[in-house]
């Protein structure tokens, strides 16, 4: 009989996004001239910048002829992407990484889904609330539902996981956070550096959202703390940062100092371990998106990329500008395209999802989809066309909600 990972009947009854796009269509073939505007999933609409473009033509035309025809590349990735996020990412930043430390993917949600895969069934984890939901449920597919300490988020504590009293073994950190737009400084990072350090545990760092940091006092990756190299697994991905959401291409870096333990407490490297996964399990990025996302790293596709970065921050201060105005209580969107809008209290986010969509014809994400700390709680993206942006805030003052 082929039994099932009773796991998954643990999960919720479908992933965040889906059930958002369901209920979108659901409206939208009810009310067939609705003009929805979508702030929902934070989802890119500006289209790929000129060198990105450029880089990815010239690439298709290397596999057009058999003399620079390209099949499998290395499970990790072309080194001359290695490089330029070295040259891109952490060398201006004076952090010291090898090329081969850093892991080429196809997008972090499955690198952050995945890397679970090289731990113990039975580690404790800690989850930021509300969070990407992606590392709960992710890891209560691994049957780890028991094994989960949440780190509740609220105003009070300007929704930045704080050290938990009880000793965990793996730490997922999202900084800048999704939905909250809350970014760890240096002081809070080195805390959980030092917490990672005395207890042998291990933190998986999603910073997804870094190239939207403003405040240059900020880190943009865990590496800026001292001591981060022995406990600290980091995310990055091109599609928020390059316009890469349906191109794929991201990357996991873990250090060669980096380690877990056996039941008898010897070390091994998790490096050698997530190689061996990769190796196993995944055929490498398409040389044509890495092609790309080199492009992405370096000098006129940096600074285009950039001008596209500076376009979405825009949306996001006439999001929080026009919410606060209008008297309401917003978080986040000041180093993050999130912008986390408090409710007038006592409204259920979900409900709140249906009334704006029927009332503006506007698409959020409700907060309680990000864990029950979000409950009370609405998250806009500013990854929307700027016209669009100011009609939804236009919409959503008027209606007084
Ligand atoms: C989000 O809306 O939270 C993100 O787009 C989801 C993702 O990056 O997978």
């Amino acid at each position: 009989m082929a039994h099932i990972n009773e796991s998954y009947l643990e999960l919720s009854g479908s992933y965040l996004f889906a059930h958002i796009n369901r209920r979108v269509a659901a409206f939208r073939s009810s009310h067939p001239d609705a003009d929805i505007i979508r702030l929902g999933i934070g989802d890119v609409t500006r289209p790929l910048v000129p060198a990105v473009i450029r880089a990815m033509h010239a690439a298709v035309d290397e596999m057009a002829s058999a003399a620079t025809f390209r099949g499998y590349g290395p499970e990790q990735g072309y080194e001359f992407l290695q490089e330029a996020i070295l040259d891109g990412d952490y060398r201006p930043r004076n952090v010291k990484l090898d090329a081969d430390e850093i892991f080429i993917s196809d997008g972090s949600k499955c690198d952050v889904a995945n890397i679970q895969e090289i731990f113990s069934a039975d580690v404790k984890i800690a989850i930021a609330d509300p969070v990407y939901p992606v590392y709960l449920d992710s890891n209560i597919m691994a049957g780890r539902s028991r094994n989960i300490v949440f780190l509740p988020g609220s105003a009070g504590n300007d929704f930045l996981p704080q050290i938990p009293d009880e000793k965990v073994d793996l730490i997922y950190l999202c900084s800048p956070n999704n939905p909250t737009g809350s970014v760890l400084d240096r002081a809070a990072l080195t805390r959980w550096v030092e917490y990672a350090r005395e207890n042998r545990a291990v933190i998986l760092f999603d910073s997804a959202y870094s190239a939207y940091i403003r405040d240059e006092t900020l880190p943009r990756s865990i590496y800026e703390i001292p001591g981060a190299r022995d406990v600290a697994i980091e995310f990055k991905s091109f599609s928020k940062s390059a316009s890469f959401t349906g191109v794929r291409c991201a990357y996991t870096v873990i250090p060669k100092e980096l380690k877990g333990f056996d039941r008898n407490g010897n070390p091994h490297l998790l490096h050698t371990f997530w190689n061996r996964r990769q190796t196993t399990k995944f055929n490498g990025t398409s040389y044509i998106v890495q092609r790309a996302a080199e492009a992405a790293c370096r000098g006129e596709g940096r600074i285009q990329n950039q001008a596209v970065i500076d376009y979405y921050m825009g949306n996001a201060d006439i999001i929080r500008n026009g919410l606060e105005k209008a008297g309401y209580t917003v978080y986040g969107g000041k180093n993050a395209p999130y912008i986390w809008w408090k409710l007038p209290s006592g409204l259920d986010s979900m409900k709140f999802f249906d009334t704006l969509l029927e009332t503006c014809q506007v698409v959020g994400t409700p907060g309680v989809g990000f864990g029950s700390c979000g409950e009370g709680y609405f998250r806009l993206t500013a990854f929307g066309d700027r016209e669009r942006t100011r009609e939804a805030v236009k919409r959503i003052v008027a209606a007084g909600l």
